[in-house]
This record gives C-alpha cells, sequence and structure tokens, in this order.
C-alpha cells in the first residue's frame, strides 16, 4: 500500500512523534491534516514539515471540535492519534480532578477520532492509537498515565473486531527525544537521556522518526491488526 494522494489525520501533529509522522507522511505524497492546540506549534510544525498540509487548531478532548473535523473532509485513509495529556503523578494521592486530563486526552480523543473519522475511511483505511512502555513497565506514581495507556491499547484490539475491515493498532514508544521528554524531565532532561541511551540495549533514545516510521508501517500493512506494536530500544527486556 503506498500513501499517495491518501489522506492523513494527524491528532496531535504539531511537534514530537506525531510531527515526525505528518512529515514522513507528506514526503510519501499523502494528503496531511494535523491538529494541536497552540496556533504557534502548527505554524511551525507547517513550516517544518514543508509540504501542503491542513493544520487545525482543536483539543482532543473537544468531542464537537473533532466530529467537525472529520464531518468536513470527504474521506480520510488513515488516523494516527498521538496527542495525549502525561500525568505523571499518584492516582492515589493525588486530587482526581487533575487526573481527568490523562484519560480525556488519550482515551476519551481516541475515541472520538475513531468515532467521527470511521465512518469516512474506505475498507483499507486504519487507525493508529499512541500508548506507552509505561502499560507493561508500571512505575510507582503514575498509575492513571498507565491506565489511559492500557485503556487505548484494549480500545483498539475491541475496534479492530467492531470496525473491521479497518484495522486499528497501537503504537507503544519507550524514552523518545521529544519536548515532552524535555518538559517532563526539565533540567535534569539531557544527563537522564544520557544515563538511558547508555543502559538500552541500542544505546541511545529514541527519535520521533522510530515512532514515525512504525507508525507508517501500522498504516500501510494490510495484514496488521488489533496489535500493540512495541518501539522501546530493547527497554522492555531490561529488569
Ligand atoms: N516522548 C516519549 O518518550 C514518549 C514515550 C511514550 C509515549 N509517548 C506518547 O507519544 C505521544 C506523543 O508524545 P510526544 O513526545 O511526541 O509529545 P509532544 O512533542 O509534546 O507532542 C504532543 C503533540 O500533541 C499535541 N497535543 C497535546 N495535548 C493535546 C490536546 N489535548 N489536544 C490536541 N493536541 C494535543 C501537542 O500540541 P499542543 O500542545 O499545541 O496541543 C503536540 O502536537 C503522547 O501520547 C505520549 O504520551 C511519548
Amino acid at each position: 500500500m503506498t500513501l499517495k494522494d491518501q489522506t492523513i489525520v494527524v491528532i496531535g501533529g504539531s511537534s514530537g512523534i506525531g510531527l515526525a509522522t505528518a512529515k514522513a507522511a507528506a514526503e510519501e505524497g499523502a494528503h496531511v491534516v494535523i491538529t494541536g492546540r497552540s496556533h504557534e506549534r502548527l505554524n511551525e510544525a507547517r513550516r517544518t514539515i514543508g509540504r501542503e498540509v491542513r493544520a487545525e487548531s482543536i483539543d482532543a478532548n473537544d468531542e464537537a471540535a473533532t466530529r467537525r473535523l472529520f464531518e468536513e473532509l470527504p474521506s480520510v485513509n488513515h488516523v494516527f492519534v498521538s496527542a495525549a495529556t502525561v500525568t505523571l503523578s499518584s492516582g492515589i494521592t493525588t486530587e482526581t480532578s487533575a487526573l481527568h486530563p490523562a484519560m480525556d486526552t488519550r482515551f476519551w480523543g481516541s475515541l472520538y477520532a475513531a468515532k467521527y473519522a470511521s465512518p469516512k475511511m474506505p475498507p483499507d483505511g486504519s487507525i493508529t492509537f499512541t500508548s506507552g512502555i509505561s502499560a507493561w513497565r508500571p512505575r510507582p506514581g503514575a498509575s492513571v498515565g498507565s491506565a489511559s495507556c492500557g485503556a487505548v491499547e484494549a480500545f483498539a484490539r475491541s475496534l479492530a473486531f467492531e470496525l473491521a475491515p479497518i484495522r486499528v493498532n497501537t503504537v507503544q514508544p519507550g524514552a523518545i527525544d521529544t519536548p515532552l521528554i524535555d518538559s517532563l524531565l526539565g533540567e535534569r532532561a539531557a544527563g537522564l537521556k544520557e544515563m538511558m541511551a547508555k543502559r538500552l540495549p541500542v544505546k541511545r533514545v529514541g527519535r520521533p522518526e522510530d515512532i514515525a516510521e512504525a507508525v507508517l508501517f501500522l498504516m500501510k500493512n494490510g495484514f496488521t491488526t488489533g496489535i500493540t506494536l512495541t518501539v522501546d530500544g530493547g527497554n522492555m527486556l531490561m529488569s
């Protein structure tokens, strides 16, 4: 399958993994639509992609706006949902309302995208969600973030039946060098990334392009559905 002239929507396509995926798809000749909240980031992303790309400022939590986005598109071949709010706080000791954004963006945002994109998709279309290795390798104090990752993986497996023959998968990144990681790790980011690189079997942290390549595989491989594709440089092997 080729992505040339296919319409690809990347929810959260103005930075990091989403941006790398949008760029890779555009380079293969796809018509790309990216979303994100910040106009500034979207404009910068359009410059980075350097090709014709439609950019829409939409919060992934906004069901009505997500519905309008897909209603306006004549057809959609592939959707990649990268947007998520990452919560590193404890599910038990954190104020409950502060935990909601994690599920609201990753789980409900994925559901809205699938719900409103799928009626516009041909039988060989695909949807890819994003989780993270914390779904399988939990850390103390990040239980809701882990649960949001596990939720989209289970949701994708169910949708692979419900929306068949449209394919539904999840990409599960390990540590990837993006603005998100830098903001989560703060001034310790450089040192922690170096330490992680030394420990990983591949001896480097991931690049957004590593995940983009995996997402393009999930879009193009017509025999792959209901899977969680781990792309983590061997992180899962480490004790
Ligand atoms: N980087 C890693 O090491 C890593 C590891 C495991 C999993 N992941 C997952 O991979 C995905 C992408 O992460 P990244 O590292 O590429 O992050 P990033 O560089 O911060 O990019 C996130 C993108 O999503 C958009 N976004 C965030 N919240 C949104 C919302 N509520 N509505 C619409 N757009 C939203 C951001 O734009 P705006 O902020 O302008 O909205 C941006 O375009 C996330 O789901 C993350 O949890 C990342």
